[in-house]
């Protein structure tokens, strides 16, 4: 497989939620992008490969998700139902990315990697900064 040209995500200030327990688990999140994003910048990239860091991306998530479920739920977060259905059909994506990998099926990377950028920032910037907004208003007791 040839190289992409993949942009690595830089944490920035303006991705914070503002609780300390999420941002670190979105900034492992970020690794784990900019790991394929440097792999994809090497020449003779492999399926195997891709399968490796997608196949980390996907169970960091699941846990990340968790945690996160668990939080909307403590908080009585009115919108996690939609939240939830946002982190399922992201798991999704992703199984369906590694059942391509695994099936043989060259990646289209720049695709993979565009959806992942606009999804994990998205995330940050939109979907979890409302929980945040919500539990800061209503549940400030509530701890990560
Ligand atoms: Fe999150």
């Amino acid at each position: 497989m040839t190289a992409c040209d993949a942009e690595k995500i830089i944490w920035n200030e303006v991705f914070s939620v503002g609780c300390e327990g999420v941002d670190k688990e979105h900034q492992y999140l970020i690794e784990i992008y900019n790991d394929l994003a440097d792999y994809c910048a090497n020449d003779n990239n492999t399926n195997e490969g891709y399968l490796n860091i997608l196949s980390k991306l996907y169970n960091y998530s699941v846990t990340h998700f968790k945690h996160e479920e668990d939080y909307m739920e403590r908080m009585a977060y009115p919108d996690i139902k939609k939240h939830k259905k946002i982190h399922k059909l992201f798991l999704k994506k992703i199984t369906q990315l590694n059942l391509e990998l695994l099936s043989g099926t060259t990646p289209n990377i720049k695709q993979i990697i565009d959806f992942l950028q606009n999804w994990l920032i998205k995330h940050f910037l939109e979907t979890d900064l409302d929980y945040e907004i919500y539990r800061k208003k209503y549940k400030p007791e509530i701890e990560y």
